[in-house]
C-alpha cells in the first residue's frame, strides 16, 4: 500500500484496484478533505455527500463526469460563478446530457425520460428480462463454466435497454455487437459486414436513434419508438430531435457499465460466500437485501463530482466558488457513523436499503429500479438454474487468496473478469 498521506487518487494504480483504506484514511483525517495533487475537495462522509447532493443552489453538477479533468474553461472569479459556469457550458465533458445539467435544463431533460419510463413500460420490460435471462444463461450453461461479464452482465444489460427503447428485433445482436457486448452464437451480424459495427459507440447510438425517432416522427407505428418520438415537455412543446435521442442514448452510458458491475460484484460474493449462496437458495425473498448489500459494498460509481458554484461550506469545512468536490460514493456507503462494521458484508443490515449507491437528489439514477430489478432476476434464475456456484480457483487462486483485477478508474468499481463455475441444475 502506497503513503496514504502522499497518494494521488486519480492516477495511484494501487488505490485504484484497492480504494477502501484510501478513504477511511482520508475521513478519519477530515470527512471534507482538501487533496493535495489537484485541490479537490474529497468527500468520504455520508452525510456530507448527501448534504452536497441535495444543495442544488451551491453546487453544480457541470463537473460530474469529469471532475478536475480537463481543469476549468476559466479562472474562477469571486463568490459566484454561476454567470461563468453558463458561458462556458458548452465546453463541459458530455454537456449535452442530463447528468452534467443545473436547473431549469435539467428538469426539462429528465421529463422526456419520465414520458419512457412508465410503470407500463417497465413491467413490460421486467418481462423481456426473465425470458432473456434465460436465453443468456442457455448460451454457456452445459460448459458448467463461464466468465460472467462477457458470456452474461454485459450482453444482458445491454439487451436490457435495447428492449427498453424499444429498439427492433432484428436491430438488437448489432446493437451488442457495436456496444462491446460481444455476439450471440451463431449471430451473422458482423460476419456479413465484415467487422465491427461502429467505432464510437456514442456516435454510433446518435445516429441509430436519429434515424428511428426522425422515422417515426415521419410515420407513426404504435412501438416504444413512436411514444419516443411523439412527446412533449410538460409545456406541450415539442423537442428537437436530438433533445429526445440524447435522453436515450445516454441510459446505454449510464446503465450498461454500472450494472455489468453490478451483477458481477453479487456473484463474486455468491461464489466467494458459499453460506450466503445456501442462504438465498432457502429463501429467495432474501435476493434484494442481497443486492442492496451488494451496491453498498462495491457501488458501481465509485465517486461523483460537483463544482461549487457559490462559495459555500460543507461538513463546517470552508468551500471557495469554483472547488471541484469529489463525492465518494463508495466511501459514504462503508461511513462507520452511519453503518455498523461497514466492510462486513450483512444480509440482516437493518439500514441496508439507505446506501447512497444511485446518488441522492434531483439527479439520483433515473434507472435504479430497473437496475434493481435486473439484479434480482439475474440471481433468481441462475440459483434455479446451477447449482453449487464457485469462484474459479485456476482463474482467481483458491479461497483465502483469491487475486481479483479491478478496471483501472477513478470513476467505476469493477473487476475485469469473473471466471465460475457450477453443475447444471439437472
Ligand atoms: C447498478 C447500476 C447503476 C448505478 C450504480 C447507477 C448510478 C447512478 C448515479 C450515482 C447517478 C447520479 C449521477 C449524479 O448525480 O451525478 C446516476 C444517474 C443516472 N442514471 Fe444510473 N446507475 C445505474 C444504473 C442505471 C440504469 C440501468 C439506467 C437506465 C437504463 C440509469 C440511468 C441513469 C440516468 C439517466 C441518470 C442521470 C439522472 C439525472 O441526471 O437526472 N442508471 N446513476
Amino acid at each position: 500500500m502506497p503513503d496514504l498521506a502522499s497518494v494521488d487518487y486519480f492516477s495511484d494504480e494501487v488505490i485504484a484496484q484497492s480504494p477502501y483504506e484510501y478513504f477511511d484514511y482520508v475521513r478519519s483525517q477530515d470527512p471534507v478533505f482538501r487533496e493535495p495533487h489537484h485541490g479537490v475537495a474529497v468527500v468520504t462522509g455520508y452525510q456530507e455527500v448527501c448534504a452536497a447532493f441535495k444543495d442544488v443552489d451551491s453546487f453544480s453538477a457541470c463537473v460530474s463526469i469529469g471532475g478536475p479533468f480537463p481543469p476549468l474553461p476559466f479562472v474562477p472569479e469571486g463568490d459566484d460563478i454561476t454567470a461563468q459556469i453558463e458561458a462556458h457550458r458548452h465546453q463541459f465533458p458530455i454537456f449535452e446530457h442530463m447528468v452534467t445539467m443545473d436547473p431549469p435544463d435539467h428538469e426539462r431533460a429528465r421529463s422526456l425520460l419520465g414520458r419512457l419510463l412508465t410503470p407500463r413500460r417497465l413491467k413490460e420490460n421486467e418481462d423481456y428480462m426473465w425470458a432473456q435471462a434465460d436465453r443468456q444463461l442457455d448460451e454457456f450453461i452445459d460448459n458448467g463454466r463461464c466468465e460472467f461479464l462477457g458470456e452474461y452482465a454485459k450482453p444482458f444489460a445491454t439487451l436490457v435497454i435495447t428492449d427498453l427503447l424499444g429498439v427492433p428485433e432484428e436491430d438488437r445482436d448489432e446493437f451488442r455487437l457495436a456496444l462491446g457486448a460481444g455476439m450471440r452464437p451463431g449471430s451473422r451480424v458482423g460476419a456479413l459486414d465484415g467487422e465491427p459495427v461502429g467505432s464510437n459507440p456514442l456516435q454510433y447510438l446518435d445516429d441509430k436513434f436519429g434515424g428511428y425517432i426522425a422515422d417515426r416522427r415521419r410515420e407513426p407505428r404504435g412501438d416504444v419508438l413512436s411514444a419516443m418520438a411523439a412527446a412533449t415537455y410538460p409545456d406541450g412543446s415539442i423537442p428537437e430531435l436530438l433533445e429526445v435521442v440524447r435522453p436515450a442514448t445516454f441510459l446505454f452510458a449510464a446503465g450498461q457499465e454500472t450494472v455489468t458491475k453490478l451483477l458481477s460484484s453479487a456473484l463474486q460474493t455468491l461464489g466467494d460466500r458459499p453460506d450466503l449462496q445456501q442462504l438465498l437458495r432457502e429463501d429467495r425473498s432474501l435476493i434484494p437485501r442481497f443486492i442492496e448489500e451488494s451496491l453498498r459494498m462495491e457501488s458501481p460509481t465509485k465517486i461523483d463530482f460537483r463544482l461549487a458554484r457559490k462559495t459555500t461550506t460543507l461538513g463546517g469545512v470552508h468551500i471557495p466558488a469554483g472547488t471541484v468536490v469529489m463525492l465518494c460514493l463508495g466511501a459514504a456507503n462503508r461511513d462507520p457513523r452511519k453503518f455498523e462494521d461497514p466492510n462486513e458484508f450483512r444480509l440482516d443490515r437493518r439500514n441496508g436499503r439507505e446506501h447512497i449507491a444511485f446518488g441522492r437528489g434531483l439527479h439520483t439514477c433515473a434507472g435504479a429500479p430497473l437496475a434493481r430489478v435486473e439484479g434480482v432476476v439475474t440471481l433468481s434464475r441462475l440459483l434455479d438454474r446451477v447449482r453449487d456456484i464457485t469462484i474459479s480457483a485456476d482463474r482467481h487462486g483458491s479461497p483465502g487468496a483469491r487475486s481479483y483485477a479491478y478496471e483501472p478508474t477513478f470513476l467505476l468499481r469493477g473487476l475485469t473478469e469473473l471466471n465460475i463455475e457450477f453443475t447444471p441444475a439437472s
